[in-house]
């Protein structure tokens, strides 16, 4: 199989073809969604929430984004494989975040990183280029500057910071990123900003005006049932699906239906 690349990416954006990207943190996922075909798998810092049960994604650390990551790559035989760097691993200066970058790079055989922010992190992601790693950028709604913005509302939906958006996303495309993720922002904002880049961006909440989209894995399939945003499509109830599962299997063991005869040696 062929391994999808930053230039594919490029090409699809040229040739209006959407991006379909998902998170995914473990080499069992990892296999089912490049085996359906899945474009981009990003080894989210969501894995905090996810995986780890934080309420944020700042607990994070680069050991366990790098022990996701690397399980990833096992697991994907034809996506393209990126990775978040996580909080506090790059924001201290442009040196830490190529470490950090090389470290996943070396330490996991992924195929590029995505970091948050705009002008603030600028020097890092043209110093991470000059070690030849793709990067894409996040803008919007930063999940790392939770603390910042005091809630999970729809960003840039005020002038200044629409403006700034858009400033933003210039310098990182003249940097040199070869995608930006649009989170939670205004469509007509997102529309407007991908019609002004020749890189993709992908939306996660930023609507269909973007080149493509993602969203996290266990909330698509609805392994949690709790997060409900207006711009999640649930395409699986797998909160049920389990559930029902566990509770038969309960039932069975309790009554002495499982095993039955030809399931024992
Ligand atoms: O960590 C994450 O899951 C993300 C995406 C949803 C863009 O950054
Ligand atoms: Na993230």
């Amino acid at each position: 199989v062929k391994r999808i690349t930053t230039h594919t990416l490029q090409r699809m954006k040229q040739k209006g073809e959407k991006i379909a990207m998902l998170t995914a943190y473990d080499y069992s996922f990892a296999r089912l969604l490049d085996e359906a075909g899945i474009d981009v798998l990003l080894v989210g810092d969501s894995a905090s929430n996810v995986m780890a049960g934080h309420e944020t994604t700042l607990p994070i650390t680069l050991d366990q984004m790098i022990y996701h990551a690397a399980s990833v790559v096992r697991g994907a035989k034809r996506s393209l494989v990126l990775v978040d760097l996580p909080f506090g691993h790059y924001q201290g200066n442009s040196k830490e975040a190529l470490q950090s970058t090389i470290r996943i790079m070396k330490e996991t055989g992924a195929h590029g990183i995505k970091l948050e922010g705009g002008e603030e992190i600028l020097e890092s992601v043209k110093r991470i280029l000059t070690a030849g790693v793709p990067v894409m950028g996040h803008l919007g709604l930063t999940p790392q500057s939770i603390y910042k913005f005091g809630t999970y509302n729809v960003r840039a939906q005020e002038e200044a910071e629409a403006e700034k958006l858009r400033r933003d996303a210039l310098l990182l495309e003249e940097a040199g990123c070869f995608a930006l993720v649009l989170e939670k922002i205004p469509a007509q904002l997102a529309t407007e900003v991908s019609q002004s880049l020749r890189i993709p961006t992908i939306s996660i909440g930023a609507g269909g005006g973007c080149d493509g989209q993602v969203l996290v894995m266990h909330d698509m399939l609805g392994i949690n049932n709790e997060f409900n945003p207006r711009f999640l499509r649930r395409y699986a109830d797998l909160y049920a699906v389990v559930n029902g599962a566990v509770k038969q299997y309960i039932k069975d063991v309790r009554s002495g239906d499982f095993p039955n005869e030809s399931e024992q040696y």
